[in-house]
């Protein structure tokens, strides 16, 4: 077998389009929007718009990469869900045509299991998580800890009951005054910050779930507070409160997600999503690695943000078990980790 999927990723802001040849993938490209960045968040409507504009030339930039002509690809394969209806729709009726067009197969994939299966991207290293494997999902819309027992079987440990933990770096980022998104301004800024300068709440949320927006409301009461007394206190200690909230953050996803390593006694652990771009994410996860004897897997940056190459490589999985879907299929705007 030497399938070529072409994938759509347009769940969010990002257009992105992959072209796999099984679990390789040959190209992967992906347009960013920038004009969120004016409104402090992803606006959906341009989004939409942005999406229109992007896919085709996207596509054939992929395929020109990837050297493949449209007529070698054998199936076509599209997120369907969870994320903004609007943009989805987009990646949904493209994909629709296009296999209608080409006369192919096409595959519905949940943006949320691609997360975790760019894990199983060929990588020059070889190294893959062994089933079961816990995968904690960090980005801007979703925060999960999923217990991965094949690429067809997902179950939901604990999830956000609000905000996600890369919201709640863009909205703590907000209040200081960064722009959007925050998380990786404040990744930068906390490098030279004490993470120790000021504390935060954690919250008190029952089993593996987890809580930001009790965190968000004690930093705004906090630098109201003290801007109240020094109205430079924000760009006086920049580096020290963006230190002390990333590592409350970190704080916050790493309790769980121990919690339930250590109750299911699994060790091969993995992150996904934008957020495990976090560098201190990533070295506590390291020093996990040699307290707990754990096995940490990390993806290539191109594949921890929102990619074509995880949907095709989730698309690979159920083309092996012949998955279709049919053209009356709908996109979802929520769609559970666990679901088709
Ligand atoms: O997965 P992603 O690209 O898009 C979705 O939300 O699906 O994740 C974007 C999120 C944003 O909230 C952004 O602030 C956060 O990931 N992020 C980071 C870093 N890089 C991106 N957060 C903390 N540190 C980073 N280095
Ligand atoms: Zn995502």
């Amino acid at each position: 077998m030497n399938e070529i999927i072409l994938a759509i990723e347009s769940s969010c802001d990002d257009t992105s389009i992959a072209i796999m040849q099984q679990r390789k993938v040959l190209a992967n490209v992906t347009a960013n929007q920038q004009i969120h960045a004016e409104y402090g968040g992803v606006v959906p409507e341009f989004a939409s718009r942005a999406h229109q504009q992007n896919i085709v030339p996207i596509i054939s930039k992929a395929l020109a990469l990837a050297k493949i002509e449209i007529s070698q690809v054998d199936a076509i394969a599209f997120t369907a869900g969870p994320g903004l209806l609007g943009s989805l729709l987009v990646g949904t009726s493209f994909a629709k045509s296009l296999s209608l067009a080409l006369n192919k197969p096409l595959i519905e994939v949940n943006h949320m299991q691609a997360h975790i299966l760019a894990h199983l991207i060929e990588n020059e290293e070889g190294k893959y998580p062994n089933f079961p494997f816990l995968c904690l999902t960090v980005s801007g819309g979703h925060s999960q800890i999923v217990k991965v027992n094949s690429p067809y079987d997902f179950e939901l440990m604990g999830e956000t009951l609000d905000d996600a933990a890369g919201e709640a770096f863009d909205k703590a980022g907000k209040i200081m005054g960064l722009e959007y998104p925050a998380g990786p301004i404040i990744d930068k800024l906390a490098q030279d910050g004490n993470p120790l300068s000021f504390k935060f709440a954690k919250p008190k949320v029952p089993g593996y779930s987890y809580s930001f927006s009790g965190l968000k409301t004690s930093i705004l009461y906090f630098l109201q507070k003290q801007v109240a007394l020094n109205p430079n206190f924000v760009a006086e200690n920049l580096h020290d409160l963006a230190a002390s909230i990333q590592k409350t953050i970190i704080d916050i996803l790493l309790e769980n997600l121990t919690k339930v390593a250590k109750d299911l006694n699994i060790k091969e652990i993995a992150i996904a999503g934008g957020v495990s771009a976090n560098s201190a994410l990533r070295k506590a996860l390291r020093e996990k690695k040699e307290s707990l004897n754990w096995e940490v897997f990390i993806p290539e940056m191109q594949y921890c943000t929102d990619n074509g190459g995880m949907i095709g490589i989730a698309a690979y999985y159920k083309y092996l078990v012949q998955d279709f879907a049919d053209l009356s299929t709908l996109a979802q705007a929520r769609k559970p980790v666990n679901a088709f």
